[in-house]
């Protein structure tokens, strides 16, 4: 094939493990999308930065660098494929924040619910905010546009980050007027954001609630049989929720027996099936979801330094692609700073006029 493939770039932050929610709100996009798109994934240590910049989080990121590579190789990220770089390592994602940073306002960047959110749970008010956060999705416009993505695979919490992205995007092409950039559009799961076991809104490694993509099966098997269902439904024989209910919500994700699903929703409405059988399909089902997943895990894990090489090959793809944007770039700006780094770099003269 000749025609050249469009762009994905989408990621996580490392900080830690990941979990079920990440797997159905963008991580199952991402496996399936791997030969219809060319593929970058992105993992964004320097935005955790922008809530934790202090030296116990930085220097214990190294371990969730590691963790979080493995979770995408175990799901079928497949590295001969797609490319897998570390975000800090790419020096030009600091230079392209650092322009965009001049293409959207304050205000805009300061009213986001997700900025707001991320603030209040790290206690943070409008006094003690961090300009980082406040330009979170400015870096991470950075991180999107670096090379010049189409598509962007993110849960429904990054939606208002990618729309960001494209307004920055937008103003970078019609300032220069060149077409520099694609304006890349949002993809988000079939689940946007997957509730977490206790029945709160959101699965969250934080908040104690999430089955990890790690999990053995009997670590499976305790949180399931530990989840929240119907309140209400203190007795097997009383007729229960199917709606919104939790367990009814992880059986639609996960248990692809439609009819044994289906099955156990008739019973439930009707009270004829106990919460115990409902969860012990439930933990079966996400058990053998994950055991290709284990499979693959312990494969990569056995080869020794290989999650390494990976991301120091996926990284060097990522630097020479982000050499070419900034080209780009630079010469769509007409800057002479950078007219003058290059000719740095391969000892030609620089002139002003
Ligand atoms: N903001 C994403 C998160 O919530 C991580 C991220 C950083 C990202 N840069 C990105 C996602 C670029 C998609 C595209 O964890």
């Amino acid at each position: 094939m000749t025609t050249q493939r469009k762009r994905i770039l989408t990621g996580d932050r490392p900080t830690g493990k990941l979990h079920l929610g990440h797997y159905v709100g963008s991580m199952k996009n991402r496996v399936a999308l791997q030969d219809e798109y060319e593929c970058y994934f992105i993992i964004a240590d320097l935005h955790t930065l922008t809530t934790r910049p202090e030296k116990e989080h930085v220097t214990g990121l190294a371990q969730n660098i590691y963790d979080v590579v493995l979770d995408y190789l175990a799901v079928g990220i497949d590295p001969e494929r797609s490319t897998i770089f570390l975000q800090s390592a790419v020096r030009e994602t600091f230079e392209l924040a650092q322009l965009f940073g001049n293409l959207v306002t304050l205000p805009r960047l300061s009213r986001l619910p997700s900025i707001k959110d991320m603030a209040r749970a790290a206690n943070m008010d409008d006094e003690t905010v961090p300009f980082g956060l406040i330009g979170y999705p400015v870096l991470q416009a950075a991180d999107i546009l670096l090379p010049r993505a189409h598509l962007v695979p993110v849960g429904k919490d990054n939606e208002a980050h990618v729309e960001i992205t494209r307004e920055i995007a937008r103003r970078f092409n019609r300032l220069y007027d060149a077409e520099v950039f694609p304006i890349p559009d949002v993809m988000i799961g079939e689940v946007p954001t997957l509730i977490g076991t206790d029945g709160q809104a959101k699965m969250s490694k934080s908040l104690g609630n999430a089955i990890m993509l790690s999990d053995d099966a009997k670590a499976v098997e305790e949180k399931v049989r530990g989840m929240y269902t119907d309140p209400n439904r203190v007795r097997a024989d009383i007729p229960g929720r199917v709606e919104g209910n939790p367990v009814f919500i992880y059986h639609d994700a996960f248990n692809p027996n439609v009819e044994e699903v289906n099955d156990l929703k008739e019973r439930y409405l009707l009270g004829k099936v106990g919460d115990v059988e409902v969860k012990r399909k439930l933990a079966r089902a996400i058990n053998a979801f994950l055991d290709p997943i284990r499979e693959r895990r312990a494969t990569y894990e056995a080869q020794p330094g290989l999650v390494e090489e990976v991301l120091v090959e996926g990284t060097r793809k990522m630097q020479a692609e982000a050499r070419i944007t900034l080209d780009l770039v630079y010469d769509a700006m007409g800057m002479a700073g950078a007219r003058l780094r290059r000719a740095l770099e391969s000892a030609t003269p620089f002139l002003l006029k």
